[in-house]
């Protein structure tokens, strides 16, 4: 798992001021929104005795401990310590991490890592969310698959006439044109003419009269887990964006967006609904079976054909981050304030306050190579 992203933790829709907890990189955090509506994302451990911020409450913009009280504001430092007699000077110590956080897209992301703003990647566009044609719908997948099979598997190209067979895959056009990987700013795009048969139910309606034709398809990925779809179809255009966001060494959550340019209706919402899950239904039992759980490092552990350029190039990227030291995986630290093992991914305000760089970070302690924890 890498740091220094962008992650899309939850739905804007799932937001408001009563706090959310959300576990990703084998992390708690908490998200609220402020008084005026601003979603927050910290870490999900108050910095005095532990205590959960997400079984606390929201007062003003600040959330509050459950514990004994201590609120903290959306920057993460500690405004209030009820127990402190009137007066008494706030030790610049009691901060939790705080993650630069935007909402977009109808995603809450935020920066998990400590780069300073200048040195960030961005947010993935999307060009397509602003466009009226369009009409979106959203959902969660989770399976029991380490992100980076979930991220390959949402570019992959050949898969879908053997896994989609019943579906979008055309088992008697399993061939793949060959492709130029697009480098795009931290990520890489392919775009291939794919002859899937025409669509059942509902869309298969569209499709009286319409010429049987090659269909633009289009895959991708952005580092370090989003993956991009976009299928040019007879009867109007589709984008899914996935966010498989890594819950733990073991588990992913993809959280998909669906756009599409025809029967935009309300109405047929659920039946688009409905397709994404059967994708992600059809993918999961392959997927969860896939050896080793975790994608290689070494490029050369699996054979690779000239399809497989979109994900070579998602595995050298991924490569340079670890070996840049974004990995974060590698060390799982106690915190001294509570039994529980915690990862907790520094902020940039550790960078800012020197002295918070080790504050209430007690121990490290190392895992194995593959990431499997002792
Ligand atoms: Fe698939």
């Amino acid at each position: 798992m890498l740091k220094n992203f962008w992650y899309a933790l939850a739905f804007s829709t799932e937001v408001a001021a009563k706090p959310l907890r959300v576990t990703a990189l084998g992390q708690e955090f908490v998200i609220y929104r402020t008084a005026a509506g601003e979603p927050v994302v910290m870490s999900d451990l108050c910095v005095h005795r532990g205590g959960a911020l997400s079984d606390g409450w929201t007062k003003g913009d600040c959330i509050v401990c459950p514990y004994h009280g201590w609120e903290y504001e959306p920057g993460g430092a500690c405004a209030r310590i009820p127990s402190y007699p009137m007066g008494t000077p706030i030790p610049r110590k009691a901060r939790v991490d705080a993650y630069p956080t935007e909402e977009r897209y109808g995603f809450i992301w935020a920066f998990l890592g400590d780069l300073p703003e200048a040195e960030r990647p961005p947010i993935p566009p999307l060009p397509e969310f602003d466009d009226p044609q369009y009409r979106a719908v959203y959902g969660n997948f989770q399976w029991n698959v380490h992100y980076t099979r979930a991220v390959e598997n949402g570019m992959d190209i050949a898969h879908t006439p053997f896994v989609h067979a019943g579906s979008f895959g055309n088992p008697d056009k399993p061939e793949i044109e060959s492709y130029e990987v697009e480098g795009v700013e931290w990520g890489g795009l392919a775009t291939v003419t794919l002859e899937p048969p025409p669509p059942t139910g509902i869309w298969g309606m569209l499709y009286k009269n319409k010429e049987r034709r090659g269909v633009r398809t289009s895959a991708g990925f952005y580092m370090p887990n989003v993956t991009r779809l976009e299928v040019h179809l007879p009867i109007g255009n589709m984008v899914i964006l996935t966010c498989h966001l890594p819950v733990d060494e073991h588990t992913t959550i993809s959280k998909w967006l669906m756009l599409r340019t025809f029967f935009t209706q309300p109405f047929f919402d659920g039946d688009s609904r409905k397709r994404a899950v059967a994708i992600f239904k059809e993918d999961q039992p392959t997927v969860e079976a896939q050896r080793p759980e975790l994608l290689p490092y070494d490029l050369s552990a699996e054979l690779h054909v000239r399809s497989d350029a979109l994900q070579i190039s998602f595995r050298r990227i991924r490569n340079e981050c670890l070996d840049k030291g974004w990995g974060i995986d590698t060390h799982l630290i106690q915190t001294e304030f509570s039994n529980k093992k915690a990862v907790v991914i520094p902020s940039p305000a550790r960078r800012e306050i020197p002295e918070l760089a080790q504050a209430w970070v007690m121990k490290e302690v190392p895992i194995q190579k593959n990431g499997e924890r002792k």
